[in-house]
Order: structure tokens, then C-alpha cells, then sequence
């Protein structure tokens, strides 16, 4: 009698999951029984709502929606503006010469207003801006075109657009590598200078795609303490836990040792056991993936190599750290 992951932690935080027009179509039953909230694993970007301007794709985004309304699950939008997944015409004139910062604003206030207000009241909660804060060096924010060519405040921008299309929607600054002390100090900042400027922020995401070796359990409930210092909501947006350590390269294994599995099963349990502990101000933890049989480590970021970082193995069955997760509800 295998239960309902998302009925078991329903008094803690919403369970989520990634999913694509594949898996939603092979796993509906199995998505909907263990996930109260649904994330687009990647229909709801940018180069697939809008591969070119003024024509919006939105037939695997509707679809999503629509099983999601039809079966009272929370959307969590993802995402407006990011680096990568964004075609390249946004970034240029029809002459070919870079976009200026007017226009880049326009075209960024348009496909935030069309996206969002499309979806008013079906999407709780966005990810306006992703992964925007840089990752070395001193820079606080990485190098891409939507800083270059307008300028830091793309952020505050896409953040005030967004509030103005759907004023009703919770937004959020989601990042990756949220838990290491040098990165989070950076997300921080750049969280707190949108809150003391009074910009529109609900909350942060941490996507914590995580792994056998990093981060520790001290660095998160730093991050988490740190952030949640700033009076916003968390959301874990995008966790699986590699079942291979940072160092770990081997790209030969069909199948998980047992060492893995059960270092997978102790970190599984111990993150829910920290996360719960915070539950407060985690308002939802969403899975990067639904089971192993598909998950994008299996390509990243050794290409080629099959993973296995998630509650359910290949054949959908529960793996022990699913039985350990549920154990700590
Ligand atoms: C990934 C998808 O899982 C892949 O299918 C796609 O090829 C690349 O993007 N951070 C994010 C997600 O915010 O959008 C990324 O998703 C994973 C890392």
C-alpha cells in the first residue's frame, strides 16, 4: 500500500513535480496521485511560448494547465526571463544589430503581460527571474544580454512588469547552487536590494539540485535562515539528488551500487527531516523530474550518464529513501 507523497506531507508543504508532455501523457495517473503542484519542465519558456515575435506557442503549456485545473493542482510558472532557453531574437532588431534597452524592456513587458495574464488565477506562483546572480569572481550578477544591454535593473524590471500582469501572483527569484556561502550572499543581496526598493517580491526559489557529497546540511539551513531573514517565502523548485558525489565522474553503471542507494536514502531523509523542521516558511518542494526511467541528469552534467536522484525508481516503484521521505512526514 504505497501512499500519496503529497497527502502524506499535506501538513508541512506542497510536493511538486517537473513534468513534460511525455511524462504527463505516460504517468498522469501516477503524477496526480502523488503531486499537488506541477511545474513545466520546459513548455513554459521563453523559446517555446514565443520562438518568434509576436508568435505565441502555447498548445503544451494550455495542456498542462488544463489537467491541472481539472484536477485542483497548483502550477508553479517557470520561467519569464533567464539566459538560457531564449531565442535570439529577442536580443536583436530586425536589421540584425543588437536590441537597444528600450526595446528589450518592450519586448520583456509583452511576453511577460501575454504569458501571465493568459494564465491569471491558474498560476499561483512565477519565476520571474532565474538564475540571474553569478556563480564566481565579484560580480554579483551574470554576464547575458538582458543585463548588458539594459542594465542591472533588468531584475527590478521584470519583476514590476510581472506584479502588473497578474498582481495576484506570487513571485520569486529562483537560483541554483543557493546553498554555497559565497553564491547565497550574492542571492541575498540582490533579494534584498528588491525588497528595499520596494520591487515586488514574494519569495525565493531554491532549486537545490543537489548531490550525494554537496551541499551539507549546514550550509542549507544557512541559506534557508538567511534567506527567510528577509520576510519571503521559500520554495524548493527543482530538487533531485544526484546519486553520485560531486567528484564522482563514472559514466559505465546500469544501475545505482548499494552504497549509492543507501547514501541516496540517508540524504533523502535528512534534507526532509531539515526542510520539515522549516516548514513554516517552505511553502513547497518540487521535484526536478517524477521517477528515474527520465530525469535531465541523465545527461548532465556528465553526458550520457544514467542517474538515479529520484523517490521513484525506473519502473515507478517507491525506492527506500521514498519509504525514509515519507517516514519523516
Ligand atoms: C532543464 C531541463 O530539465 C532540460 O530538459 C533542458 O534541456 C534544460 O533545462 N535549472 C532550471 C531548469 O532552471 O529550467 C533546467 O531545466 C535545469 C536547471
Amino acid at each position: 500500500n504505497i501512499p500519496s507523497l503529497s497527502d502524506v506531507y499535506k501538513k508541512h508543504f506542497r510536493i511538486g513535480a517537473a513534468v513534460n508532455p511525455m511524462t504527463l501523457h505516460d504517468q498522469e495517473a501516477f503524477i496526480l496521485k502523488h503531486f499537488n503542484s506541477l511545474t513545466a519542465e520546459n513548455v513554459m519558456k521563453f523559446e517555446r511560448l514565443q520562438p518568434e515575435e509576436g508568435h505565441f506557442t502555447f498548445t503544451h503549456a494550455d495542456e498542462l494547465i488544463a489537467i491541472a485545473q481539472q484536477n485542483n493542482k497548483q502550477v508553479r510558472g517557470h520561467t519569464l526571463v533567464w539566459h538560457n532557453q531564449t531565442p535570439d531574437w529577442v536580443f536583436q532588431q530586425s536589421n540584425g544589430e543588437e536590441a537597444d534597452r528600450q526595446l528589450l524592456l518592450e519586448r520583456m513587458k509583452q511576453h511577460i503581460f501575454t504569458v501571465m495574464e493568459r494564465y491569471k488565477g491558474k498560476i499561483g506562483s512565477w519565476d520571474v527571474v532565474n538564475e540571474a546572480v553569478s556563480d564566481s569572481g565579484t560580480d554579483l550578477l551574470r554576464e547575458s544580454k538582458w543585463r548588458s544591454i539594459i542594465g542591472d535593473d533588468f531584475i527590478d524590471k521584470a519583476f514590476e512588469y510581472a506584479h502588473m500582469a497578474d498582481p495576484d501572483a506570487r513571485l520569486f527569484y529562483n537560483d541554483y547552487n543557493e546553498s554555497h556561502p559565497e553564491k547565497r550572499e550574492k542571492i541575498y543581496s540582490v533579494a534584498k536590494g528588491l525588497v528595499e526598493r520596494g520591487i515586488p517580491i514574494h519569495g525565493i526559489g531554491l532549486q537545490a539540485h543537489w548531490n550525494l557529497s554537496e551541499p551539507s546540511l549546514d550550509h542549507i539551513k544557512q541559506a534557508i535562515e538567511r534567506y527567510a531573514s528577509l520576510g519571503l517565502k521559500l520554495h524548493i523548485t527543482e530538487m533531485d539528488v544526484s546519486a553520485f558525489s560531486f567528484e564522482d565522474k563514472r559514466a559505465d553503471l546500469t544501475a545505482p551500487t548499494e552504497e549509492m542507494t543507501d547514501k541516496l536514502t540517508e540524504r533523502y531523509r535528512s534534507f526532509f527531516d531539515l526542510m520539515t523542521e522549516y516548514a513554516a516558511v517552505i511553502d513547497s518542494v518540487t521535484f526536478w523530474g517524477v521517477a528515474d526511467n527520465y530525469t535531465w541528469l541523465d545527461d548532465f552534467p556528465v553526458k550520457g550518464r544514467k542517474n538515479w536522484p529520484l523517490l521513484f525508481d525506473e519502473h515507478l516503484q517507491p525506492k527506500p529513501s521514498f519509504w525514509e521521505v515519507v517516514d519523516v512526514a
